[in-house]
């Protein structure tokens, strides 16, 4: 891995690591990332045209199904090397913060246990008319690959059920933001990991930690914006190049 020994060194005695991470960090699992051509029945939308209210409200069997489908693919997939060496980096260094963009539970579901979700989660839906928390039925939902219209349920005061996610135009959720803006601004060193840090505020967050002084390192297979920002650039997937960074910055030797 070319990391220059200095380099090394800061980021072995980093007391605060904050690792950051998007859609690439699960694509190894099977989970599609955002900005992935979509397939099916849902070719002919981009994910932004699918991720808003007024999608929901215009045809809410439409955008139900499309997140029942990756609830599906989520509730399949397993943790992969990527969530797994993040999870082991919490036992070897003084204070890891993991901040996703992701609504999947594969952090957790892989050990992390310091998880904020900046853009809610899968398995936390809500009443869209009185807010109030809803459960899903136990059972794995059997959603055809192409996917399929799904009516969303209905709350007891009659709203519809919808996604405990984010919608585009929607706030953050305020403490989770908050804590990830105080991490970025007093961590050492940030891992930028699977985004493309194209969808705002949550992409910020690495020029809050460049800002701030620490080291900062993205992995991604393909080019961004941040290229030319960040103080290291490993091109490559997630799930290899994350293992062999943990093992040299972070390793026993
Ligand atoms: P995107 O789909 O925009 O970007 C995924 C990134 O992962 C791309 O830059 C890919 O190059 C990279 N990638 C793909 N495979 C990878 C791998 N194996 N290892 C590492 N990187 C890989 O997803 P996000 O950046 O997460 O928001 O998107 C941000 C937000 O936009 C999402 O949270 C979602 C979306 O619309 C909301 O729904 C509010």
């Amino acid at each position: 891995m070319d990391i220059s020994e200095d380099l090394i060194g800061r980021l072995r005695n980093a007391k605060h690591v904050l690792v950051f991470t998007g859609a690439g960090v699960s694509a190894e699992s099977g989970i599609p990332t955002f900005r992935d051509a979509l397939t099916g029945l849902w070719e002919r939308f981009d994910a932004e045209e699918l991720a808003t209210p007024k999608a929901f409200l215009n045809d809410p069997a439409l955008v139900w199904g499309w997140y029942e489908w990756r609830r599906m693919k989520v509730l399949r997939a397993r943790p992969n090397p990527a969530h797994l060496a993040i999870a082991a980096l919490e036992t070897r260094v003084p204070r890891l913060t993991v901040v996703t963009q992701n609504v999947d539970d594969l952090h957790e579901r892989a050990g992390s246990r310091d998880v904020l979700h900046l853009h809610g989660r899968l398995d936390s839906p809500f009443c869209f008319a009185c807010r109030r928390p809803a459960v899903y039925p136990n059972e794995i939902p059997e959603e055809p690959e192409g996917g399929r219209h799904v009516e969303p349920p209905r709350c007891s005061c009659g709203g519809l059920i919808r996604p405990g996610v984010v919608w585009f135009g929607e706030m953050l959720p305020e403490i989770e933001w908050n804590a990830a803006i105080d991490a970025a601004r007093s961590c050492d060193a940030f891992l930028c990991i699977g985004t493309s840090s194209v969808v705002q505020p949550a992409a910020s967050l690495t020029m809050m930690a460049i800002q701030r002084g620490a080291i900062t390192i993205q992995v991604n297979p393909n080019p961004t914006a941040l290229d030319d920002q960040v103080t290291i650039n490993l091109s490559g997937q997630a799930g290899k190049i994350l293992p062999e960074l943990v093992e040299t910055a972070w390793g026993d030797s």
